[in-house]
């Protein structure tokens, strides 16, 4: 542990960079720049001084008082590895390391102003989730999960290297620490968060496995994948507004030794039909066609803020924009599933109106019967969490 003045220091060094920090960007890429032109920190120093950048986005900014102060709390809420001089100086009770973090918060809530419910926007959460839980998930970083045609194989690399991992199924979680492209060198895998795989596992298990799929807001085709790693006969097209996000996606597909189509096509616009293009040539799709219509629409990606805890503290409300660009990709892409088809809604989003309400108006106005609908709590398992819905068109 550094000594107390140079924590103390830190903490100042903290508030000078949240000072520069500049709202809406992510906070790594920052403190990147910021160790660029700071060259005599060494990997303790930035490791330390990320930390407590980090706390202060979980919960420094929920306190009161100048910037430092704030840090401080922060981080005696948040640290197992205190300095006692620090809880002395807080006025905090001498036992406060042996106690858990909801007893920490509990405490602080019960004797001082502080509010848990100030960590996140939990007006606007669903009331399907438990609001303490997600504020208390805020102050924890979630694991990094992988997925690939082989788990167990992953699974048995990390445990040759002796690297601790968790197993959910055919998730493999590791902490965000490892090095993934020197230990896993070699080995096919994909990032993706274990709620995503978990709505997808669940998912194709409705399906027979030679359906045609649209991916329609496919990005680098971490669902297409997935879909591919459970069914392999899937014939699954794959299209997004951003054309350099495709070539992601070709080339995670060519690792795989798939040959995905893709269109680059803008749901904000209605059409009559589709081309997609691959190495076969192009395939025009006309409307009523597709067996299953995947929709893993933009949204505040607030399931997943506690893995960038940044992006609470810039949150200023769900963007109207956002709602009616979910609303124009429901409405787009929906007469292309074929009647008796199968739709599956996601977001990473915890709020009822990019999830509930959002799948009331779509069943209403495309007279849609609703399969099931629920979360993947991202506090139930060191996860980001995830909306879904399934519906069949009449
Ligand atoms: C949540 S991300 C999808 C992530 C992706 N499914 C994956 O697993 O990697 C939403 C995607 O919607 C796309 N998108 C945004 N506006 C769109 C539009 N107008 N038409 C089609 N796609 C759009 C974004 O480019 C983004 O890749």
């Amino acid at each position: 542990m550094i000594p107390y003045p140079i924590y103390r220091r830190r903490i100042t060094q903290t508030a000078s960079f949240l000072s520069q920090y500049k709202t809406g960007k992510p906070a790594q890429l920052q403190l990147s720049a910021f160790f660029k032109t700071h060259k005599q920190m060494g990997s303790k120093d930035r490791k330390s001084l990320r930390s407590m950048v980090y706390n202060w986005f979980r919960a420094g900014s929920s306190f009161e008082g100048d910037r430092e102060h704030q840090i401080m709390m922060a981080n005696a809420l948040l640290d197992c590895d205190l300095h006692e001089e620090l809880t002395t100086d807080l006025g905090l009770p001498s036992s406060w390391h042996a106690w858990s973090l909801k007893e920490r918060s509990e405490h602080l809530q019960s004797t001082t102003n502080w509010q848990l419910d100030r960590v996140f926007p939990v007006e606007l959460l669903s009331e399907k989730l438990d609001k303490e839980a997600i504020c208390l998930h805020q102050f924890t970083q979630p694991l990094v999960w992988l997925t690939g045609p082989k788990p167990a194989s992953i699974a048995e690399r990390l445990a040759q290297k002796q690297i601790r991992y968790e197993e959910n199924g055919s998730a493999v979680g590791v902490d965000q620490t490892v090095p993934l492209g020197d230990v896993l060198q070699g080995f096919q895998f994909q990032v993706q968060d274990l709620s995503s795989q978990k709505v997808l596992e669940a998912f194709s298990e409705k399906l027979s496995g030679d359906e045609l799929i649209w991916d329609a807001c496919a990005g680098s085709g971490g669902k297409t994948l997935k879909l591919l790693n459970l069914h392999s006969g899937l014939d699954i097209m794959a299209s997004d507004v951003r054309p350099e996000i495709l070539k992601s996606l070709h080339h995670r597909a060519k690792g795989m030794s798939r040959n995905v189509a893709t269109a680059q096509i803008d749901l904000t616009k209605a059409a009559n039909e589709l081309r997609f293009e691959s190495s076969d040539g192009y395939r025009t799709i006309k409307q009523n066609l597709f067996d299953v219509l995947v929709l893993d629409v933009p949204c505040t990606g607030s399931g997943t803020w506690n893995r960038n805890p940044e992006f609470v503290h810039s949150f200023d409300g769900i963007p109207p924009h956002l709602i009616a660009l979910q609303e124009a990709i429901i409405d787009h892409s929906l007469p292309f599933l074929k009647p008796g088809g199968l739709l599956l809604y996601m977001t990473c989003s915890v709020f009822s109106a990019e999830n509930e309400a959002q799948c009331d108006r779509m069943a209403d106005k495309h007279q849609l019967d609703v399969i099931e609908s629920g979360y993947h709590k991202g506090y139930q398992h060191q996860s980001d969490s995830m909306y879904y819905a399934i519906f069949k068109k009449p």
